[in-house]
């Protein structure tokens, strides 16, 4: 770490349930990006995992008493330095003694005391995350501003499965340092429909080989895990992404050529309060998609020829439906653009130029090729209003370039 970016003071909470051994990972991954981590278990949180782990894995001695350590007063300290802080698993328990405002332990305490960004990722059995109490008690939370992340659907200790499920450890941390990073999201959006597209379309030459882009999908996921912390109701249209965490409680929808995200979109779209374009889209399809393997000596040549024809585009398509009246005109259409400069314009000239084309309310342009923006964690390039302004994001993780961007929906004007 540089003097420029000193270690971030940020606290790892742990309560008792069985996802307590994934806290270990979400500290592994703090630690990693170079922050200082200071985990605070509840007493139950021992029965799972020892401190000797969470010493080893933070560097700090823990504790889990307002009576230990009283001369350094670290029931109140720890929660007055934390720059955020972080609560996985947080168990129904643990949920219900932050919402009436308890500090029985160190943990409750040090959440009653800190000001900082406090994240929440709680891991439970279906029956208690939908049971009225903790369904009051989350949004007693989130009205006073803390993030708590809806839990991952899937297996959960027994045989059964449902929503409950710890998210993903690096899920948290991302969220953790979007918060640090001033980008906390509020929950503002519920009722609030979000389509999104994200990765690269394929499209089939036989049936073994297509044409495809090396788009990871990365950044459409992003918005998707920032739009879903901001309540709203989310849908994603993917084509060819690495392998990616779903963010909790988001649909995906799997697509694999441009015809069928277009449809796709076609028939989400009139039911979306916001879409946001982030697929890699084929431009072009081959003419012909061969049903048997082609051969490289066959004699009607068709792999050393290939014709292609023209995709429909996707987002051009969508925002003349929005002229056309057949999806509501109050439906935000975000458009990506990814340029590369040339000997007469520059990546942003040439974004500016795709914005009016494509009648979009905002495009979020980047410059690409050599190794940039696809596949990587990070980002960077210019939001584009469709009144003609230019905001420059700078480099950021994808979470934080997806919460920039979302906060200029919030500008074009959302009905909510
Ligand atoms: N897009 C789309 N349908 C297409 C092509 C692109 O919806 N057939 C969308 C992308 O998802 C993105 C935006 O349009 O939001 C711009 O994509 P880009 O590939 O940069 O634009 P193109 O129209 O393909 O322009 P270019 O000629 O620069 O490739």
């Amino acid at each position: 770490m540089s003097e420029l970016n000193p270690p971030r003071k940020i606290v790892v909470g742990v309560s008792g349930g069985i996802a307590a051994y994934k806290a270990c990972h979400v500290i592994r991954d703090l630690k990693e990006a170079g922050d200082d981590v200071r985990v605070v278990p509840t007493p139950n949180a021992l029965n799972f995992v020892g401190a000797v782990t969470f010493e080893a894995l933070s560097g700090h001695r823990v504790s889990t008493s307002v009576f230990d350590a009283v001369d350094e007063v670290q029931h109140v300290r720890i929660g007055q330095e934390a720059q955020a802080l972080v609560i996985a698993p947080a168990t129904a328990d643990v949920i219900a003694r932050l919402a009436a405002g308890r500090a029985d332990d160190l943990l409750t305490s040090t959440v009653l005391v800190a000001t900082c960004p406090i994240v929440v990722a709680p891991a439970m059995h279906t029956e208690m995350w939908l049971n009225a109490a903790t369904r009051a008690n989350v949004a007693t939370l989130r009205e006073r501003g803390m993030i708590v992340m809806e839990p991952a659907h899937g297996r959960l200790t027994g045989k059964d499965t449902g929503p409950g499920r710890l998210p993903e450890p690096n899920q948290i941390a991302d969220l953790v340092r979007l918060a640090l990073d001033g980008h906390a999201p509020r929950f503002d959006w519920s009722g609030t429909k979000v389509l999104i597209t994200a990765g690269g379309t394929q499209e089939a030459l036989d049936p073994v080989r297509f044409l495809g882009n090396r788009s990871s999908g990365r950044q459409g996921y992003a918005l998707a895990e920032v739009a879903v912390q901001r309540g709203a109701e989310v849908t994603i249209v993917a084509g060819a992404t690495d392998k990616l965490p779903v963010p909790s409680g988001a649909t995906v929808i799997k697509v694999v050529s441009t015809r069928d995200m277009a449809d796709a979109v076609a028939r989400l779209a009139p039911e979306s309060d916001v879409i946001v374009m982030a697929a890699a889209v084929a431009d072009f399809r081959p003419a012909t998609q061969a049903g048997s393997k082609l051969k490289k000596g066959a004699d009607d040549q068709s792999l050393a020829r290939i014709e292609l024809i023209e995709n429909p585009d996707i987002l051009a398509t969508t925002v003349q439906r929005r002229r056309d009246g057949q999806i509501p005109a109050g439906t935000v259409i975000v458009g990506f653009a990814a340029e590369t400069g040339d000997a007469t314009h520059s990546a942003l000239e040439h974004a500016q130029a795709k914005l009016q084309r494509k009648g979009c309310d905002l495009m979020m342009a980047n410059e690409v090729g050599e190794g940039k923006v696809f596949g990587e964690a990070r980002n960077r390039g210019w939001l584009l209003g469709a009144d003609g302004s230019v905001t420059e994001v700078s480099d950021a993780s994808k979470l934080a370039v997806a919460a920039h961007i979302l906060e200029a929906v919030d500008g074009v004007g959302l009905p909510n």
